[in-house]
Order: structure tokens, then sequence, then C-alpha cells
């Protein structure tokens, strides 16, 4: 795992940015793994910022997202696939047909997830996944417990996701409790992962991060071993690593 300490939020972002920019230069089919939260929000910005400059194209390219809530649509301004719309997708030159989420309101979500996992691979896998990390470790949705799973999967979400992401939730009693999110063994398929870790209050998280360990307990400590993932940090985040 190779980690990259920035001053800042903006340059953490500005450095995600360079990283998604040359992936797209090198391969204009390539296919995108994207996070939501509000981590990679900078990301997305200077992606915007890049198209209007003429920088990047992604007329070609293919996104896959990492979950979704249980039960929210499209239309649904809480939904992931909303905040992908509104903070990425309507303001560059992607063709929408090629940008896949979870279906939240699925029928069938065993046969959504199979068939979500399905897509990726003929999509030729995820030649870069951006991802955040969870207050818990959580990547994706995959949260802290005895056994995680590899593939496209129903997860519930722990309390301490509950109250974290409650803030996006002006209606506190409609979040949903459960969500669908790629799996571990999806993730680290990916041939190329940045992780972006902001903020004073994620310093312990990067800490067990790189702890050495791998537990199920703290599901990103599997990142530990891809063979080709950055973590890209800002001052505040790397603030309790060892020089
Ligand atoms: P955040 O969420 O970027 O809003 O901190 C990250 C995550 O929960 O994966």
């Amino acid at each position: 795992m190779k980690i990259v300490i920035k001053k800042d939020y903006v340059e953490l972002s500005k450095f995600a940015a360079l990283e998604v920019k040359n992936i797209v230069e090198d391969n204009p089919n390539c296919t995108l793994g994207l996070a939501t939260g509000s981590t990679p929000l900078g990301l997305y910005k200077e992606l915007i910022k890049l198209y209007n400059l003429g920088e990047i194209n992604f007329s070609s390219v293919t996104t896959f997202n990492l979950d979704e809530y249980r039960g929210l649509n499209e239309e649904d301004e809480q939904s992931y696939k909303y905040f992908m719309n509104d903070n990425l997708f309507n303001h560059i030159n992607i063709d929408k047909n090629n940008t896949f989420i979870p279906n939240g309101i699925a029928e069938d979500v065993e046969r959504e997830c199979e068939n979500y996992e399905k897509l990726i691979g003929e999509k030729g896998g995820i030649d870069l996944q951006v991802l955040g990390i969870g207050m818990n470790g959580h990547i994706g949705f995959n949260e802290p417990n005895q056994e995680l799973y590899l593939n496209t999967h129903l997860e519930t979400l722990t309390e301490e996701t509950l109250n974290s992401n409650s803030i996006f939730f002006t209606n506190k009693e409609k979040m949903p409790t459960e969500a669908l999110t790629m799996g571990i063994g999806s993730i680290m398929k990916a041939k190329k992962i940045i992780l972006l870790i902001s903020g004073k209050n994620k310093a312990e998280v990067v800490k067990k991060l790189v702890s050495g360990k791998i537990t199920t307990d703290f599901p990103a400590s599997i990142l530990q071993v891809h063979n080709d993932c950055t973590v890209i940090l800002d001052e505040e985040a790397a603030a309790l690593l060892n020089k």
C-alpha cells in the first residue's frame, strides 16, 4: 500500500483527479469504480473543472458505483444514483447508459446483486476504483463483521454507519437501514485502487488501516495486500502516522 500525504483536502482532491485523468488518458474506454459520501466530492469538482478545460473526455468511460441504499429510487435526493448525477454525471460528457449503480428498488435483490457482479466482469473489470472509508473501517458498505462477503450483496448497516450518514437525511426516520454493496472481492479485483481519507476525525482510522494486521473487524485492512493501492491523505488525516 502506497501512502501519499497532501497538504489539505483541496490538494488531495487535485491529486486524486490527476490519477483519474491518467487512467482515462491511457485508456479512453476504461472502467472506473466510484464512491459516494463527502470525501470524493472534491475529486468530482476537480474532474468537472478538468472537463470544462477540455483536459478529460468521459465519452467512452464506463462507471460502477460501490453501493446504493435499499429502498431508494433514483429520483430520491438521498439515493446514490441522484448523488452521482448531481455531483458528477450531469456536468461531464459521460453517456449515462454507461453509469451503473446497484438498483436499490430491485424486487429480487439477490438477482440484482448477481447481475451487477456479472456486469462488472463483462465490462472487463474495474481499472481504477475510488474509495472512501467509514469511521468503522468499512469500504463500500462492507461493515465490520465476523465474515465479509466477496461479491455484491445486501448489507445491514451498523449503528455507527447509520449515525454518521444520518447527517444527509433531514428525516432520519426515512433513512434506509440496508444497502446493496459491492463485496470485498469485487473491490479487491480492481486493477488499481485510490483510497481518499481527509480530516482529523479520520486520523485514528488511518492508524488502524496501516496497522500491519488484517481483520474483518476493520474491512479496509484487507487493502494492505492489494498490489496497487494508493492511500491519499491530507495532513490532518495523517497526523497520527509515524513520520
Ligand atoms: P465520508 O464517508 O466520505 O462521508 O466520510 C466515507 C464512507 O463512509 O465510506
